[in-house]
């Protein structure tokens, strides 16, 4: 067992993100360890373990100390291409890839940028965590950037707070990566869901802002025009760059983030270089303002 004195955290910015020394995740963890993991995140909200070794059992044993293992969820049938892959044997397990063998990707969301989004944000209840566990890296590129979207809640002007408190924002799901999805046709056999704008994160009581770039794509009883504008600016406040902590990734990261209080983005890559990241996470639960 893990001897919770061994533990140090070390912030990685001012925005959010802290190192975790002293934690060996193929290990049974303490319940004074994992709470001690827990009080680290609900403080820093994206933690990273570095030199990590780590099966695809020793992920989802380890990401089961905070909650409900989540399912992958099936993208409706015209758009599946755009999120299965051919190693994907585990219904709890997502592989975050570009390679291709015999010409078929073994993971999703292969290549290049991604847009800030919210891990299933265009579900009823969006993943609480996300874990993510790098097996192969490009050689530059494809970092992942994770803003503070408390900090983001509170740099929205009040009088914009006062003026979407109690609405709802349509989140829907493409399977795009960096294009924002069309919500102007019929969306009913494409994900979506409407969340509060703003949202109180259930483990610390605070507010934060609920909206990302690729998928928030309509405010529920506004003007679609004057909608888009405040969502604009919404997206604007949650990239501001003193809010964002890039991560650039080392061969055995492990990373652990919080879904309600962060969005995340990926950088560009040399697409003819391999990437590969073992992706797991927990269930959530309804949203509340
Ligand atoms: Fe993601």
């Amino acid at each position: 067992m893990q001897d919770v004195l061994d533990i140090q955290v070390v912030p990685l910015s001012p925005a959010c993100g802290a190192e975790i020394r002293g934690v060996d995740l193929t290990k049974p963890l303490s319940r004074e360890t994992v709470e001690a993991i827990r009080d680290a995140w609900d403080k820093h909200l994206v933690l990273v373990f570095r030199g990590q070794n780590v099966t695809q059992e020793q992920q989802l044993t380890f990401a089961s100390y905070f909650g409900d293992l989540g399912s992958r969820k099936k993208a409706p049938e015209p758009l599946r291409a755009r999120a299965e892959g051919a190693q994907q044997d585990h219904e709890k397990v997502l592989l975050v890839s570009n390679i291709k063998e015999n010409g078929v990707p073994i993971g999703a969301f292969g290549e290049g940028e991604f847009w800030f989004h919210i891990d299933s944000g265009y579900s009823a209840t969006p993943y609480r965590y996300t874990f993510l566990y790098a097996l192969e890296l490009p050689s530059t590129g494809g970092n992942t950037m994770f803003s503070n979207m408390y900090k983001a809640y509170d740099a929205v002007p009040e009088a914009l707070k006062r003026k979407l408190t109690g609405k709802r924002a349509l989140h829907i799901h493409e399977y795009n990566r960096a294009r924002q999805a069309d919500a102007s046709g019929d969306i009913s056999n494409i994900p979506h869901y409407y969340h509060p704008v703003f949202v109180t994160h259930p483990g610390t009581g605070n507010k934060t802002l609920f909206v990302d770039r690729l998928m928030t794509t309509a405010l529920e009883g506004f003007d679609p025009a004057e909608g888009a504008a405040i969502l604009d600016q919404l997206y604007d406040i949650g990239e501001r760059r003193e809010f964002i902590y890039e991560h650039v990734w080392q061969h055995g990261d492990f990373l652990m983030w919080d879904n309600r209080c962060t969005i995340h983005a990926r950088t560009d890559f040399p697409k003819e270089q391999r990437r590969l990241l073992r992706r797991c996470t927990v269930e959530g639960d309804l949203l509340r303002e």
